[in-house]
């Protein structure tokens, strides 16, 4: 495979750490195995006593599902240097080890990210530096905005790339196709047609060992305030011009600055859960309070869900609700729009009740169109069909795709900052409510459906 563009160098910060195993490699395997590109350095950085050998391990396991030129090369040529992120020497010391354009990736906690940022400032750049940083960015819309104006004085907006990898999954992203290349979507997806939006991920997946992260962020700062908005605000927005990015996210930003919770009453407008102890897939689960690393005092949730109102000309009056849950009995993840009622259905006609919903699913990845028809047996019974199809995965994993906007100078696919502190915006009435205790943190056993009434006005 050729290579083309100037050298880089990816420098990962929070190399031993879980997301950088998890995602960042694997995202990074199929990116350089599905693409040409630069020369890229990998630099892996951690508190950790790992030496080269080590590093260079976890690298080839992660990528092991891939291979190719890029691929090989790439693990040959990546070291591994122990750094405190915190202190100015350390920080200098990686960054002589780099070549080339820098990029460097924080994976790190969202302190510990602000504490190395502000250790850059003291240390310089180099020029056209770009950095990318991963979720949650800052901890409520304040500490956003002071991690904004960090950032904003060590390199431009344009080269800050704040990752939500749902925007780099091709169903999410096939949203903008649906709704803007239909003709006969189009005019219908908004407040005249349209009687509520559900936006749901719940995952049968449990805590898999990520206490260390999860205890304290919980399921709305995890799911709700990142991926689940950024999906909101897809499904809402005006139409861009163009998907160029200055185009894509002012109306994204523009959607999510128009979105409050329901009735701006955090308390009737948000749940949150806690799963006890199930079975699921045939396996025992122990009770999140007893999982290891959890504190049960923090009554970090595991389920959330919040009902939102846009206040735009299209989508006023229209309830969206956005849930996300853990150890679920079954994955249910997808945007279902409900539409309203017909105008009027012909007298005689019988069993058209249910409404007709569009659903876009994220995994497996499909479209589904609920509609009421003329079905087998009596001609006058309306029976209800589905339209279905199911779409081939995206070229690439979607942290790969994401990567490769960062790797690329494209920031189309980057959360940009004043959209990140409007995410905040959105959540910080609902987290202030249960820290006060005025939503009660309910119950669900793990392997069940979680919690069996809904939070949807009307
Ligand atoms: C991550 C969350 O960002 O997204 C996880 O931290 C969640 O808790 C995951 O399981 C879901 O995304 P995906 O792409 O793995 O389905």
């Amino acid at each position: 495979m050729t290579t083309t563009g100037p050298t880089q160098t990816l420098l990962i910060l929070g190399a031993t750490g879980d997301l950088t195993g998890r995602l960042l490699l694997p995202g990074l395997g199929g990116l350089l195995a599905g693409t040409a590109g630069s020369d890229l350095l990998v630099l892996g950085s951690g508190m950790n006593d790992w030496d080269d050998e080590r590093w260079r391990r976890r690298m080839s396991e992660s990528f092991a599902a891939v291979d190719g030129d890029r691929v090989a090369t790439t693990v040959r040529e990546t070291r591994y240097l122990r750094a405190d992120v915190t202190r100015e020497d350390d920080l200098r010391r990686l960054l002589e080890a780099c070549r080339g354009e820098v990029v460097i990736f924080f994976a790190l906690p969202p302190a510990v990210t602000a504490a190395a940022c502000r250790a850059l400032a003291g240390v310089g750049l180099p020029a056209g530096t770009r950095l990318v940083l991963e979720k949650p960015f800052g901890v409520d819309q304040a500490s956003a905005a002071q991690l904004n104006r960090e950032l904003a004085g060590l390199v431009a907006e344009e080269q800050i790339h704040r990752v939500d990898h749902f925007l780099g999954k091709s169903t999410v992203l096939n949203i903008l196709g649906l709704r803007f290349a239909n003709r006969i979507l189009e005019p219908v997806l908004n407040a005249d047609h349209v009687a509520g939006v559900d936006i749901i991920f719940d995952e049968s997946l449990a805590l898999e060992g990520r206490a260390g992260y999860y205890d304290r962020a919980g399921a709305l700062v995890d799911m709700v305030q990142s991926h689940l908005l950024q999906v909101l605000a897809l499904l809402a927005m005006d139409a861009p011009p163009s998907v160029e990015a200055r185009e894509l996210r002012d109306r994204k930003a523009q959607v999510l600055r128009a979105t409050h919770l329901w009735g701006d009453d955090p308390a009737a407008s948000s749940r949150r859960a806690r799963y006890t102890a199930g079975e699921l897939d045939g396996r025992r689960l122990p009770a999140y309070a007893e999982e290891a690393g959890v504190d049960p005092a923090r009554e970090t949730e595991t389920l959330a869900e919040m009902v939102v109102a846009v206040d735009t000309w299209r989508w006023s009056g229209v309830p969206f609700r956005l849930r996300s849950g853990k150890a679920m009995a079954a994955t249910r993840k997808e945007a279902v729009i409900t539409f309203r009622q017909p105008q009027r259905v012909p007298g005689g006609l019988s069993g058209w009740e249910q409404p007709d919903r569009l659903r876009i699913g994220f995994g497996p990845d499909r479209l589904g169109l609920d509609l009421n028809i003329n079905g087998p047996g009596d001609p006058f019974v309306i029976d209800p069909v589905t339209l279905d199809a199911e779409f081939g995965p995206g070229e690439l994993p979607p942290y790969g795709e994401v990567l490769k906007g960062v790797l690329e100078n494209d920031p189309t696919l980057s959360v940009r900052g004043d959209t990140a502190e409007e995410c905040w915006r959105i959540v910080d009435p609902v987290l202030a409510a249960w820290r006060a205790g005025a939503v009660p943190l309910g119950e669900y056993a793990a392997g069940s459906s979680g919690p069996p009434d809904s939070l949807l006005p009307g």
